[in-house]
């Protein structure tokens, strides 16, 4: 189905050409004086140049060609040159049904491909804090956004399991407890099953090694070299390094699932160290990497670089590879393995720079074909309320888990203050449940709902508010409508026949306009990796809505014809809204 503007231009420009115009100029837009008209077309505007014509005698000879159109109640020419267009109620609510009847409301799909997200970026040994959020919402989100539109979507978490930090972690552990056998070159038996420690004690251990670390040159020079006797695949550091990574992914696990984030490979750095040697040697015989004061690079300026671009290093000196290294090393091993025509990278805006080097590299040294789109969505910073990058009261760097709970305990008393109005007893883990999904649709809507690129504060408050453009706000929408639908059936009212018909009223022709660009909206959330488009749509139909609810009588309505007909778009509306829930990451409770 064409996009609803698409669909009422192409009228509009069929009209411009009968009256001898340029097609083209028949382009129409949402009005932006809804109190004179519905949508309007500037075309004459632009046409009075081309045509040595005064505009409002362009506008007044197209109005003529669409005078008796079954698509617009009122079509006006009006001074200097504008066409004001009222959409006839048979047209929209033709183009409605028609939305109803097709599986995804009637948008166009594209030929499906394979596309890779790489999001959420963990750090194995150092707890997820607040800067890991966004990564995992947005990403997860772009990722149920390109799998609607029919692709085979791959999301992966690229660990960063291979650097620095587990050489800090092993040599710390190695001071403390020297006795294990991970650290005894003669040991040849089993490994313990057990790991030597607990997710709590690596979250310890870790910022006391790196504290360490900066200060004592001899202690960071004994970490890098544990880094490099991992890398290089010691026995012992190797299993003990397992332990790590099992202690850690657990915990990670855990914070991924409050979040309802998955991932369907759980890949690291660590994944392509196989591929390293063969890559730089392919660099090096092809010409592309050559030895600067001692380490590998590619050089990765253009000409028409404005900024400075320095080269991409491949190997340091001392012979380490690092972070680029595996991540070009990721991109062969995923063209490989799943010759996708996209991989999406999710990160903080501080790797922009990085992540331009990196995807010239690979453009130039063929890693990546010319077929295969490298996109990175970048972010920005979660603030406090001042400004500045939010912190705990104590002034740290937040975990990503005290954040999940600060907004659930604020659901719970919300929750809780709610049923208490309504004089609903509501059972603990009934009370819990529905502060888990209300919670996770706060935290999700209040960071998806920004632009991604910017900065936004981290509002507690404002997030769990049921009124405003908030997650609370849309599901309490959904679940307003799901309690008419429950009350219908419970009225033997049959809502499967419910049929579509013509609007009756202003409230309920609204209501379908706000449906009908669906098709627009998840496009360009596709098409620009924006899930705020799809918050901003949802919003503006749960407006919509509950102006159309609170306007109409649905269930006591007493022409039954039009009761179904109610019934038919509240359930139209309530599936659109799940599904775009669905894209954003969250649930819908069955009460709240
Ligand atoms: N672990 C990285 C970090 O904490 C993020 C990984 C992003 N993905 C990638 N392919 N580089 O900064």
């Amino acid at each position: 189905m064409k996009q609803f503007l698409e669909e009422i231009s192409e009228y509009v420009k069929k009209a411009f050409e009968d009256a001898g115009y340029d097609g083209a100029l028949g382009r129409v837009t949402v009005s932006n004086r809804p109190d004179l008209c519905e949508y309007q077309c500037n075309g004459a505007m632009a046409g009075a140049k081309q045509y040595h014509k005064a505009p409002l005698m362009i506008a007044q000879d197209v109005a003529a060609k669409l005078s008796d159109s079954d698509v617009f109640e009122k079509v006006e020419a009006v001074a200097p040159g504008f066409l004001n267009l009222d959409l006839s109620n048979e047209f929209i609510s033709d183009y409605v049904v028609r939305m109803s009847n097709d599986d995804h409301f009637g948008i166009e799909r594209p030929i499906p491909s394979v596309m890779i997200v790489d999001y959420g970026g963990p750090n194995v040994a150092k707890p997820l804090h607040v800067g890991h959020l966004r990564s995992a919402v947005i990403g997860e989100s772009i990722k149920r956004i390109l799998r609607y539109m029919g692709n085979e979507v791959y999301g992966d978490i690229h660990m960063g399991d291979w650097g620095l930090q587990m050489g800090l972690v092993i040599y710390e552990l190695s001071l403390r407890q020297p006795g294990l056998p991970y650290f005894d070159d003669g040991f040849d038996g089993d490994y313990p099953e057990e790991a030597p420690f607990t997710v709590s004690n690596l979250e310890e251990i870790y910022p006391a090694a790196s504290g360490k670390s900066k200060q004592d040159p001899d202690y960071k020079a004994k970490a890098m070299e544990a880094t490099l006797k991992l890398q290089e695949g010691h026995r012992g550091y190797r299993a003990l390094w397992n332990k790590i990574m099992d202690v850690s992914i657990a915990d990670m696990k855990r914070n991924y699932d409050r979040l309802d984030v998955s991932f369907d490979l759980w890949n690291g750095e660590s994944t392509v160290q196989e591929l390293i040697p063969g890559m730089v040697k392919d660099m090096k015989d092809g010409g592309f990497a050559y030895e600067s004061e001692g380490a590998l690079v590619v050089d990765v300026k253009e000409e028409t670089d404005t900024k400075e671009m320095p080269p991409c290093m491949i190997i340091k000196s001392d012979g380490a590879s690092l972070y680029n290294t595996t991540d070009l090393a990721t991109i062969k091993d995923r063209m490989a393995k799943y010759n996708p025509s996209k991989i999406v990278y999710l990160t903080d805006k501080r790797q922009d720079l990085y992540f331009e080097q990196v995807f010239r590299c690979a453009r130039k040294t063929g890693l990546a074909p010319d077929e295969c789109e490298l996109i990175h969505i970048s972010f920005g910073t979660v603030n406090g309320k001042d400004g500045s990058p939010y912190k705990t009261r104590s002034g740290g760097v937040p975990r990503l888990s005290d954040l999940i709970d600060e907004i659930e305990d604020s659901m719970l008393a919300k929750i809780r203050e709610n049923a208490a109005g309504k004089d609903e007893t509501v059972s603990d883990d009934e009370a819990l449940d529905r502060a888990r999904k209300v919670g996770l649709a706060a935290i999700k809507y209040g960071d998806l709902s920004n632009q991604a690129s910017k900065d936004y504060i981290f509002d507690v408050d404002r997030f769990t508010s049921f009124e405003g453009d908030t997650g609370p706000y849309i599901l309490y929408t959904c679940v307003r409508i799901n309690s008419i639908l429950r009350k219908a059936s419970e009225q033997g009212i049959d809502t499967g026949k419910a049929q579509i018909l013509p609007p009756v009223n202003a409230s309920h022709k609204a209501l379908m306009q706000a449906i009908s660009s669906f098709g627009a909206e998840i496009t360009s959330a596709y098409r620009e990796y924006a899930p705020h488009r799809i918050c901003g749509y949802i919003y503006a139909l749960s407006n919509a809505f509950n102006s159309f609810y609170h306007e109409n009588h649905i269930l006591t309505e007493e022409d039954e014809a039009v009761r179904g007909s109610f019934i038919g778009l509240l359930k139209l509306t309530g599936s659109i809204l799940k599904t775009c829930t669905d894209m954003l990451g969250f649930e819908i409770p069955e009460r709240m």
